[in-house]
């Protein structure tokens, strides 16, 4: 099949590695403030459940929006909309991110020139013009969402450019909506669930693994990024394995840490199968975006190990098995049983999946790949 122009696009990038943010890290959300100075032409986007503990003792003059205002979840169109209607664009001047990638992601739009609509946006008919300064900060360890040039939403599907009366989940990539500033406050993970928590962190773990496994796309330095957040991950999945779920509150840096380097690691390698399955899983049955990759990641791996045991696969089993300490032929096992005990794995019909979406998510797997 002849390569479309977007994968050929990014077959050209030449750059062995895009660190666009400058990144810092503070201790608690007072530090960052003063660093930065938040005055009344900022808008700080969160959720009232961060903004509770961390923010609001601080009595700073710049305005707070509660995503939870415009709906709950992943962006949507009608969310992205209300978002616009409820910040007018001429209203601030730097925009900060504190939350999870769904934050993250909207602030991005937030930084960027006010589209005649979401929809022409996120199909590509109207250029990204980014303008505000946007500093992202993550609350879960997951996405990497803060150095990466993608912004996810559930959109309107369409056809040959008809509505089709379903919905789809697109990712609209531009290097312009890469965040300026990354500031990391592991502290602000304190109170995020266990549950959260394990889908984040397992996400971030297959952006490492992905990227890793990108014969093509990967270059030494992104496989640098990728091993690094590996060996983080895993270091902190055997803690909570052995000692049990509060093991992760002593180890937050490191796996905020992990996420941004599997964030750098897949600007520049890609992600693949898992990513490019989960999208029509997570838009159709709205599954969280972590747990429905963590759904097909074993199953994906497993395939991989039946087609082309040897290449890149041999390699990665023999770097899981370095970190955890078991021989390269026992490490995909070994991984999955120590993924278990961070997230029990549910079967897909649990999730609604029917056995006619396995011919349909592939329909819709080339669809986002080429869109
Ligand atoms: N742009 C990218 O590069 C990229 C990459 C992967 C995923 N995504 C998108 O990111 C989103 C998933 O991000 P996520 O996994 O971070 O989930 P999320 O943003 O939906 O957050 C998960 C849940 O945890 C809560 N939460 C977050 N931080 C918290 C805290 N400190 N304390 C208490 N609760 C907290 C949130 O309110 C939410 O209910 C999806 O919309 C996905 O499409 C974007
Ligand atoms: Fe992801």
């Amino acid at each position: 099949m002849a390569m479309d122009s977007f994968s050929a696009s990014l077959m050209k990038d030449k750059r062995e590695i895009i660190i666009a943010p400058t990144i810092y890290k503070f201790a608690n959300f007072g530090e960052f403030a003063q660093e930065f100075a938040l005055g009344e032409r900022d808008v700080v986007l969160t959720n009232e459940f961060i903004y509770k503990p961390f923010m609001e003792q601080f009595n700073l003059p710049c305005s707070y929006v509660f995503q939870e205002k415009f709906g709950v979840g992943e962006p949507s169109e009608a969310m992205i909309e209300t978002m616009y209607e409820q910040i007018p664009y001429e209203t601030y001047d730097r925009v900060i991110a504190i939350g999870g990638g769904a934050i993250m992601d909207l602030c991005k739009l937030l930084g960027c020139k006010r589209p005649s609509s979401v929809h022409e946006l996120y199909f590509k008919r109207e250029p990204v013009v980014h303008e505000k300064e946007v500093i992202a900060i993550p609350t879960t360890c997951g996405t990497g969402s803060e150095v990466t040039n993608i912004s996810v939403a559930i959109v309107k599907d369409e056809k040959n450019g008809v509505l089709t009366g379903g919905e789809t989940k697109l990712g609209l990539v531009s290097d312009d909506i890469i965040p300026n500033k990354v500031c990391l406050i592991p502290d602000l993970l304190k109170t995020l669930p266990m549950k959260p928590f394990a889908a984040s962190a397992i996400d971030a773990l297959i952006h490492a693994t992905e990227s890793y496994l990108s014969p093509s796309r990967k270059t030494m330095t992104s496989e640098m990024y990728s091993v690094k957040a590996m060996e983080l991950i895993l270091e902190g999945f055997r803690r909570i394995g052995e000692n049990g779920a509060d093991a992760r509150l002593d180890y937050l840096e490191e796996f905020v840490t992990a996420s941004l380097y599997a964030g750098i690691a897949f600007l520049k390698a890609g992600c693949a199968t898992v990513h490019g399955m989960s999208f029509p899983l997570g838009g159709t049955y709205h599954v969280p975006h972590g747990e429905s990759n963590y759904a097909l990641f074993g199953k994906i791996l497993e395939i991989y190990d039946e087609i082309k045991p040897d290449g890149e696969l041999a390699k990665f089993k023999a770097l899981v098995g370095r970190i955890l300490g078991c021989d390269a032929s026992e490490a995909l096992k070994k991984l999955a049983e120590l993924e278990e005990k961070i997230l029990p794995l549910k079967p897909l019909r649990e999730y609604g999946f029917k056995e006619s979406d396995i011919v349909d998510f592939r329909y819709r797997l080339w669809r986002t790949s080429s869109a």
